[in-house]
Parts: structure tokens; sequence; C-alpha cells
């Protein structure tokens, strides 16, 4: 009787610890599954961009040259199509509706070839042709510096809260880290409709310095979210879907990461992390 019940509380012990360790284990294969899936992910992305970033270098630099001297002759002509109006008598209706019309066109014609500008300037830096200049930066300094430079546009609708925990200064090239806020914040308050929240925070532990910028908007959708990083990926009319490449590819520079998650109907948060100690990439 003794015997039997030894060995059925044996048994159940045995199982018990059985269950346990099976437990552990498929929690542990389960863990090294998703590093896989997330090194296989980054890889994916990282072909992505290196083919895409050759064709990219190209493009910048045969556009650029030509670029300078239109945006420089329509700054001239959108000039000369003021100073004319000053000039030709505008009594007769013929002569109204010419300058009117001369004079939005060099101005509407002068916005375009800018938004070309800055598309080159993305391109450029994408495929990493423009000067990197590494020091030690304050990222919540940047945050700030950065916020002003859109504060005047987005202060109608957005509040913002701000959360600097990080003390640690990081090395970085701050006009490049600046580059990747503005893409954020402007992404964040383009995907505000009407009035909303976008929160900033920084944090660190003992080897990275955490960036986080949170907003109210929409959010992605799950079949989206994948693309958001890829070259040319945009949903909006008049987007050209580098923004968050170009982002991608500098915190990669600093040898960081960027991540997105996203929840339909309340919002999205983007997470940069950065080593505190880091031998950056030859530029
Ligand atoms: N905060 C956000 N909330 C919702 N969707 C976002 C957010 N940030 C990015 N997205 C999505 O990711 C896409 C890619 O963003 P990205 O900044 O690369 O390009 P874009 O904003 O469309 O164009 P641009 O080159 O002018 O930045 C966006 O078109 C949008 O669909
Ligand atoms: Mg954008």
């Amino acid at each position: 009787m003794l015997i039997a019940g030894c060995l059925i509380i044996f048994t159940a012990v045995f199982a018990a610890y059985g269950y346990y360790l099976n437990k552990r284990y498929q929690k542990k294969i389960d863990e090294n599954v998703k590093i896989v899936q997330d090194v296989e992910l980054q890889l994916v992305q990282m072909e992505k961009m290196a083919s895409v970033g050759v064709l990219a270098a190209g493009i910048a630099h045969e556009v650029n040259n030509p670029l300078g001297f239109l945006i420089s002759n329509l700054e001239s002509l959108k000039d000369y199509a003021r100073a004319l109006a000053k000039i030709v008598p505008a009594d007769n209706p013929k002569n109204k509706t010419i300058l009117e019309d001369l004079n939005a066109i060099s101005a509407e014609s002068l916005e375009g070839a800018l938004r070309i500008k800055k598309i080159v300037s993305d391109l450029r830096t994408f495929s990493k042709q423009s000067e990197s200049a590494v020091n030690l930066v304050d990222i919540n300094q940047i945050l700030e510096s950065t916020l002003s430079i859109v504060w005047n546009e987005i202060k109608f609708k957005i509040a913002v809260v701000k959360d600097y925990q990080a003390k640690t200064q990081v090395f970085a090239d701050s006009t490049q880290l600046s580059q990747v806020f503005l893409n954020l914040l402007i992404n964040a308050s383009q995907a505000i409709p009407e009035k909303g929240t976008v929160t900033l925070s920084t944090s660190e532990d003992n080897d990275t310095v955490y960036i986080k910028v949170s907003d109210t908007g929409p959010g992605i959708a799950p079949e989206v979210l994948p693309k958001i990083f890829d070259p040319f990926f945009s949903t909006k009319k008049t987007g050209s879907g580098l923004g968050l490449s170009v982002s991608y590819n500098i915190i990669k520079s600093h040898k960081g990461q960027i991540k997105a998650e996203s929840t339909l109907g309340k919002g999205t948060t983007f997470t940069i992390s950065l080593p505190k100690k880091q031998d950056l990439e030859e530029k």
C-alpha cells in the first residue's frame, strides 16, 4: 500500500517536473525563434536598402546639378514677375490676368523645384553621400531644437508632452539625428487629423539611450506596418516615402535600432535605441 502510494506521488512529481521542463524549454525555443525572425527581417531590410541605395546615389548625383540652376532661374523669374507687375499698367484685364498668372506660375514652379531639392537631399542622406559630423551630443537638446523647428506648424493641433529622463550624452551626428526626429514629428503631425497628443520621451539603461515618439493618431494597419521603412513606400498623396527609410539608415549607421509599434485607432510609437558606446561606421 505504502509502496503504491509512494509510486503514485513519485509519478505525479515526475510528471509535474516534466511538464515544467517542457514549458520552460518551449518558452526558450519560442524566444530563439523570435530572435531568428527579427534578424531575418533586418537582413531583408538591409538588402533592400543596399540595392536602392546605389540607385538613389546615382539619381541624386545626376539631378543635383541641373536642379541648382533650375532653382536659381526660377528665383530670378519670380523676382522679375514681381518687378514687371509694378511697371506694366494693370488697367487692361488681359495684362492683369497675364501678370497674375506669371506670379502664380513662377511661385508654384519654385515651390515644386524646392520640393525636388528636399527629395534629392533625402536621397543623398539615404545613400550616405552627405558628410557626417559625430560629436558627444545631448539627445534631449536635439529633440527640443527639432521641436522648435516644426512648432509653428503643429502648435494649433498637437499638444506635446515631454518626459526627458536620459542623462548620458551619446556620440552621434546631431544634424542627422535631428533629421530623424523631424521625420517622426512630421509623420505624427500628418497622421493626426484634427487634434491629438505627441509624447516625446527619453530614457536609458546601462548600455543604451532610448528615444520614444508616440502619437494619438489613427495608427498603422498590421499589413502596412512591415512596409513603412521601405524606401518609396507611402500612403500619402504627396509623400515621397523616404522619411522613414532615411531615418532607418541614419539610425543604423549609429549602430542603433528604430522600431514602430502601432494599434489601430489608438496611435503609433516609434522607439529609437542608441548604444552609449559605439564605433560609428566610416562614412
Ligand atoms: N505616426 C504615423 N502614424 C501613422 N502612419 C504613419 C506614421 N508614420 C509613418 N506612417 C506611415 O508610414 C508611411 C511611410 O512614412 P515615410 O515618412 O517614410 O513617408 P511619407 O511620410 O509618406 O513621405 P515623406 O517622404 O514625405 O516622409 C507613411 O506614408 C504612413 O503611411
Ligand atoms: Mg514622412
